[in-house]
């Protein structure tokens, strides 16, 4: 295991599972659709890509990099769009793919970005879900974990751009962002 890791949370097989079964209720919930599985990098990149495979349906990819935490452990509360999504999303079944809900703020700012785009409809798939219940709310449509507060790296996550390569969700030690 990693120095800095505090404890392994989920191992790879866990997420394998959770993942795997996300899928399946995708394909179910989506049958006889096409859609758009769109993936808020970088974070999100790990699980979309095992996500979308798991999928038993046609489906379209597409990309949006979204930042607002930079290289802190706490949200700006401000959220930055670094590139939109190449294929129009007007009249599509979008789920937008995230590894983390945490105080929401990517997830509401993007709801209503995306909104705008005028796709056919929208829904949220979570890796993680921390739900703080912050003021602002989100409520995933699809969740593989609910998590409690504290700082996971792996899987995607990172700290300072760190630790996204571990293959399973761990917790960080508090000595190495404090
Ligand atoms: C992280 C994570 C989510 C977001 C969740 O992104 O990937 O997108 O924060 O936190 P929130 O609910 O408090 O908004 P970050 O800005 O760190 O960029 P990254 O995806 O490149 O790591």
């Amino acid at each position: 295991m990693n120095k800095d890791i505090e404890r392994v949370l989920y191992d790879r097989n866990r997420i394998a599972e959770a993942v795997e079964s996300l899928g399946k209720t995708i394909t179910e919930d989506y049958k006889g659709k096409t859609p758009l599985i769109l993936c808020v990098l970088k974070g999100a990149w790990i699980f979309h890509s095992d996500l979308i495979r798991a999928i038993d349906l046609p489906c379209d990819v597409d990309f949006i990099t979204a930042k607002s935490y930079g290289m802190g452990s706490q949200s700006s509360g401000k959220l930055r769009i670094l590139k939109e999504p190449d294929i129009s999303l007007e009249g599509r079944d979008v789920i937008i793919v995230e590894d983390i809900l945490d105080t929401a703020v990517t997830l509401s700012a993007l709801i209503h970005i995306l909104s705008e785009k005028q796709p056919g409809s929208l829904k949220i798939a979570v890796l993680l879900d921390k739900n703080l219940g912050y003021e602002k709310k989100v409520k995933a449509d699809y969740t593989c974990f609910k998590v409690e507060n504290e700082f996971l790296v792996g899987y995607g996550l990172d700290y300072a751009e760190r630790y996204r390569s571990l293959p399973y969700i761990g917790v960080l030690k508090r000595e190495v962002y404090q």
